[in-house]
């Protein structure tokens, strides 16, 4: 698999609001606007810095993925998304090579991109998102 680039880090949060706040207030971050992804139960927001961007995430629902991420290990990093070309050419190569994945077929992601997980377990401990991005 070819990745091009980092295409963000997911960083989750508990309050959204505060937090793009005071990543614009006092980082000087200018956040793209919030979308809210029901099949992820998150409301996100993107700081684009230089080529990459931030994603702040916070769950809208206590049973959420990112909700159970920050009652195990509270705020912080919760994924590396790698920006790739052909993601369902990626997830046939990955599924060949015996390779576990949350998802075995790519579901819709923030802005429009086309997205998978890898388990961190095959990871070494990094929950990996695959993004692609027409
Ligand atoms: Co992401």
């Amino acid at each position: 698999m070819k990745a091009t680039r980092i295409d963000h880090i997911g960083i989750a949060v508990k309050d959204l609001r505060a937090a793009v706040a005071w990543y614009e207030e006092t980082l000087g971050f200018k956040s793209g606007g919030t979308e809210t992804v029901d099949e992820q139960k998150v409301e996100v927001a993107f700081l684009p810095c230089g080529e990459g961007e931030l994603e702040l995430l916070e769950s809208t629902d206590p049973e959420g993925p990112v909700a159970r991420f920050i009652e195990k290990n509270g705020e912080g990093v919760q994924h590396i998304a790698l920006r790739v070309a052909d993601i369902d050419a990626v997830l046939a190569e990955l599924k060949e090579k015996g390779v576990r994945l949350i998802d075995q077929t790519p579901r819709y992601g923030a802005g429009g991109a086309r997205i998978a997980f890898i388990h961190p377990k095959e990871t070494k401990g990094v929950l990996l998102e695959l993004c692609e991005r027409s």
